[in-house]
């Protein structure tokens, strides 16, 4: 990968912070994401309270829960308690450490390597540093997009949906003409994760602070500033699942690389969303198996959508076949791949004689890289890359 930025990374140091940044990443969000559906669940399980004391204090509903070898009784209340605890828990570091260690890896993969892994020439020729700028631009306008389209539409909450959908779809699309492929999924993802983390710095614990900040000056707290942060709240739910989904991009080259891959992840989200959706209202008591039967039936029939829209698997071109085995041998595919066409043994890689992969496989694999492989996006062709899939995909284990 040649070092586009002057402040490029020393490789090794790159790789520990890769480390370290995706350690904590994952664990933060974990740890975040795990918060959001307890809590999420809780409110959506609260029953009415058992005891007229507690209902005159202001309890709303509680739940009775068996875990960890005890019985919990957890009460939520209409606003605030009577009294402020001594000792009062709260969840903000999940979400501001997972968002940072994002961003991280954000600079220390994306923008310091940006020609690599964020540029694609054939989708847009950036220099390195539009391409970083793009990206941080596009992050801070999600957010404001989104926080405008609340505020707009606080009253109607499916308003609001489809209004939120459409945001995801237009930065989709936006990512999708600026990005490599990979990274374009990866930035929606981005901007989504970013919308998350700012609800919860910018409005839920701001509304938290409010309903302390009442109750110890001795007036009632407005509830609307606790409804809002619930409301976003709620958003953060239904956007955990799309967020992972595009943060597992680097696995899915038979997809990103397609022709309208963003339409194909708007998509994949919406489903994605649905499991929330679905357990959202199983929780509340409503379980309505309609939701996941239609969306295993949209994944069946996504998929089926989009074998057909794949070019016919006949044999490839045999001209175009043997340019593909000019560019085996220049690219040094066989430095880490068996191929015994090619006479190549290599084994950092699968065989290819083993995995006797699908043009569009390889073609997508090539683009985008995938795990250890690295990507070829930026130093092929498009036509180089078609011919060496069509050469891997016409002599693997022939
Ligand atoms: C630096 C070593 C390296 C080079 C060079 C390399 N690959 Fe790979 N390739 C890998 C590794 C490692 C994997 C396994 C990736 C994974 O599954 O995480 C892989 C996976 C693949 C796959 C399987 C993808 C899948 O869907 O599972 C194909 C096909 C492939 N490479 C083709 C090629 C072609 C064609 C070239 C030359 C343009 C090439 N590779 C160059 C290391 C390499």
């Amino acid at each position: 990968m040649s070092a586009a930025l002057p402040l490029a990374l020393d490789p090794y140091l790159r790789d520990w912070l890769d480390l370290l940044l995706r350690v904590l990443h994952v664990i933060a969000a974990i740890a975040w994401i795990g918060t959001s559906f307890y809590f999420v669940l809780l409110d959506q399980s609260l029953r009415p309270v058992e005891k007229a004391e507690d209902a005159a204090d202001g309890v709303a509903g509680e739940l009775w829960e068996v875990h960890g070898g005890g019985f919990y009784r957890v009460q939520k209340y209409r606003v605030a308690p009577p009294r402020l605890p001594d000792h009062l828990a709260w969840f903000k570091w999940e979400a501001y450490a997972t968002w940072l260690s994002g961003f991280g890896l954000l600079i220390v993969l994306y923008y310091l390597e940006a020609s690599a892994t964020l540029i694609d020439p054939r989708v847009a020729d950036l220099e390195p540093w539009q391409a970083a700028a793009s990206s941080i631009a596009l992050l801070a306008a999600a957010w404001v997009a989104y926080d405008v389209l609340c505020r707009l539409l606080a009253r109607s909450d499916w308003a609001l949906g489809v209004a939120v959908l459409a945001l995801t779809a237009v930065a989709a699309w936006a990512s999708s003409e600026l990005f490599a492929p990979r990274a374009a999924w990866l930035q929606v993802g981005a901007m989504l994760g970013t919308i998350m983390a700012a609800n919860v710095f910018f409005v839920i614990i701001p509304a938290h602070r409010e309903l302390i900040r009442a109750k110890e000056a001795g007036r009632e707290p407005d509830p609307a500033a606790g409804i809002r942060g619930k409301q976003r709240s709620v958003h953060n739910n239904y956007l955990t699942l799309p967020v992972l989904l595009t943060m597992l991009a680097g696995h899915f080259a038979f997809l990103v690389t397609r022709d309208r891959a963003w339409l194909i992840l708007v998509a994949l989200m919406v489903l994605a969303a649905s499991v929330r959706l679905f357990y959202n209202l199983r929780h509340g008591g409503r379980t309505i198996w309609a939701i996941p039967v239609a969306a295993a039936v949209a994944v069946v029939a996504l998929a089926v959508a989009l074998d057909e829209d794949e070019p016919s698997s006949g044999a490839p071109d045999p001209a175009l076949a043997a340019r593909g085995a000019t560019v085996f041998a220049s690219a040094g595919c066989g430095g880490c791949h068996t191929l015994a066409a090619a006479d190549a043994s290599g084994n950092v890689g699968p065989s290819l004689d083993a995995l006797r992969p699908s043009a569009s496989r390889v073609q997508g694999v090539v683009t985008a890289g995938k795990g250890a492989m690295p990507s070829f996006g930026a130093e092929l062709t498009g036509d180089e890359i078609a011919a060496v899939a069509a050469y891997v995909s016409s002599v693997a284990d022939r």
